[in-house]
């Protein structure tokens, strides 16, 4: 969708030097005619964070986001790209035309946040109705509080296929924006229905307090549910992997310590017994970027899960997330198999607390379970032990923190100290080593061969490579698009990405602009196919061989393209069929 006008996104880029805007986020240091520094889109401990002064992109090669100032800004400052462009433009005093971008996305955005205010009034007044009976006697019978469920705004959804449809239509909403709002959905046969239906409705909120999803738990004795929870999908306004449950309630009481936990009835409970600092993944393995949004919320997370398998489990996933974050990391395991919801009602909110404030941290709890299957009662028990120990401990960066622990472990286990730190020391050399490795190995090997931005290319690696560097040809040399014109079409190109990198290029070039700024691919990719574009873009390719290279990739391509149409050749006509052949034959010979 294209919101603003072309010629403001380049008037913005170029009053807004891409080296001075991101220096105020990140520490930059020359290298060649480009500068380095440490990529704040990911964890890293050397550099493969690339700023291009020349044509005003950056890459990084660790985790293959790019693009250029306004992604940037877009992707630090959590904006979408109309506000990013609007800040930019702030700063450098440009003033944006009204009509010099149209509102549709935010207007759609509008409509689903009404959509949703409106479904989740809906939910509490049935909720409170003599059909919600069923819904609120449980919430009762859960332990919650009145004033508890109005604050979070839960509800239930009627037993019905339609009641929800034909209150948003009273209301004047359109069908359209209602399945966009993922609160309807459309069956195989074309009807409409309501996606949550019997269940209890808990709405998720983002930090401006808009609706922006739902999550709905089957009534327990409902035979015909289908799964325990049924969540909305990511929409215009939602992504779940990247928000937390409750985390605009707990964002004002956080700033010490924020407590994670696995379900949304856990964080209601924990709420309602005074620990308003407690949030949950949505449904989701806790990931990337829920810990970029409480690295800025908090300077604590307690991992708190339940003490079983699965839970165990999610735990090392969770910390090892966490591991680069600069959070402090700490566990609470869960007596009894229970969880934070049944622990709290069963034995109050101040054994709770005493858990708490018992809980270990990350590095204790990876010694603690460590012992679970060993038997340190024996020397080759203690031994194996300290081994694992080791190996924790050369994982962890403070050498304090190093220090104290193989100082508790040496006493515990009878061996010195100094045996113990030296033993890590090893291990840690060696680490850092194979880190080095892996990250030289990451800088030498371009994101753009792995495949994952791209999934055709894996099928068709030989038309793929031809299509890079066509593409890569062309961002550099512009001017060799009239060589190219008329034989070669994006309809030729086989890969899904490169097809569309491709069209806009065209589009760009037919439009009668002399470059491809990465501007103009603006809204309609993301920042790791943007990276992707920048990567080819600044691939180095010698001058002279340009053209003969470009000739080389029109003809693999074409090749490859007729081999893929192929197999479709049965069902051509005598006549398609020959000129088909023809063109084979044409491309052959260069021409
Ligand atoms: N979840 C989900 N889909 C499922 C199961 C679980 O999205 N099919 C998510 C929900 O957000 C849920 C969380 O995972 O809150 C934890 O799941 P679970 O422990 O099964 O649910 P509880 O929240 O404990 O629900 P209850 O106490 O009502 O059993
Ligand atoms: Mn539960």
């Amino acid at each position: 969708m294209a919101n603003i006008s072309e010629d403001i996104k380049l008037e913005i880029k170029y009053r807004n030097d891409i080296e001075s805007v991101i220096s105020q986020y990140v520490n930059l240091k020359r290298r060649g005619k480009n500068l380095v520094g440490l990529c704040p889109f990911h964890n890293e401990k050397t550099p493969s964070f690339t700023v291009y002064p020349e044509n005003g992109s950056y890459y990084c090669f660790g985790c293959g986001q790019g693009g250029d100032v306004i992604t940037f800004v877009s992707q630090i400052e959590k904006l979408d790209y109309v506000e990013a462009v609007k800040l930019l433009a702030d700063r450098s005093g440009i003033t944006i035309p009204e009509s010099g971008y149209d509102n549709s996305m935010q207007e759609l955005k509008n409509r689903i946040f009404e959509i949703n205010r409106e479904t989740a009034r809906f939910y509490y007044a049935y909720l409170m109705s003599p059909g919600g009976k069923w819904a609120l006697d449980y919430l009762h019978g859960r332990g919650l509080t009145d004033a508890t469920i109005k604050r979070f705004g839960l509800g239930a959804a009627p037993d019905s296929w339609d009641l929800l449809i034909k209150h948003l239509k009273s209301k004047g909403f359109s069908i359209p924006d209602m399945l966009q709002a993922n609160v309807i959905s459309q069956s195989s046969r074309g009807s409409y229905f309501d996606r949550f239906r019997n269940r209890v409705m808990f709405p998720i909120f983002n930090l401006r307090g808009n609706v922006i999803a739902f999550s709905g738990r089957a009534r327990p004795d409902d035979p015909k549910a289908t799964g325990k929870y049924v969540n909305t999908q990511d929409t215009p306004v939602y992504k779940k992997s990247q928000h937390l449950f409750a985390l605009n309630f707990a964002k004002n009481d956080c700033a010490d310590r924020i407590i994670l936990v696995e379900g949304n009835m856990d964080v209601i409970s924990l709420h309602q017994a005074g620990f308003t600092n407690a949030v949950a993944a949505l449904g989701t393995a806790f990931g990337a970027e829920q810990v970029k949004l409480l690295s800025r919320y908090t300077k604590e997370i307690v991992v708190t899960m339940d003490a079983d398998e699965a839970g165990q489990k999610a735990v090392r996933r969770t910390i090892e997330e966490l591991k680069d974050s600069g959070i402090n990391i700490r566990v609470l395991v869960i007596p009894d198999g229970k969880d934070p919801d049944e622990y709290i009602r069963k034995n109050g909110a101040a054994k709770f607390r005493a858990l708490l404030d018992g809980a270990v941290s990350d590095i204790e709890y990876k010694l603690l379970t460590a012992a679970s299957d060993i038997d340190v009662t024996t020397d080759n028990g203690r031994l194996q032990y300290l081994k694992r120990a080791a190996e924790i401990l050369a994982g962890v960066y403070d050498k304090l923190t190093i220090d104290l622990y193989a100082g508790r472990l040496a006493d515990k286990y009878g061996v010195s100290k100094t045996a113990l730190l030296s033993q890590i020391d090893d291990l840690k050399k060696r680490n850092v080593r194979k880190e080095q490795k892996k990250e030289f190995d990451r800088v030498v090997t371009p994101r753009y061969d792995s495949g994952d931005i791209n999934p055709d290319r894996r099928r068709y690696p030989r038309a793929a490579k031809a299509e890079e560097s066509l593409i890569a040809i062309l961002l550099s040399h512009p001017d060799l698009y009239s060589a190219l014109k008329g034989r070669i079409s994006p309809d030729s190109f086989i890969t899904s990405l490169n097809k569309r990198v491709f069209q806009t290029i065209c589009d760009v070039l037919d439009s009668g602009r002399p470059t491809v700024d990465i501007a103009l691919f603006g809204e309609g990719y993301t920042p790791a196919e943007l990276g992707y574009i920048v990567s080819l873009q600044n691939g180095v390719l010698a001058e002279k061989n340009a053209k003969t290279v470009l000739n080389d990739c029109i003809k693999v391509i074409l090749e490859e393209n007729m081999a893929v149409n192929a197999a479709n050749d049965k069902d051509l006509s005598i006549d398609d069929w020959a000129a088909k052949m023809q063109q084979i034959a044409k491309n052959k010979k260069g021409e």
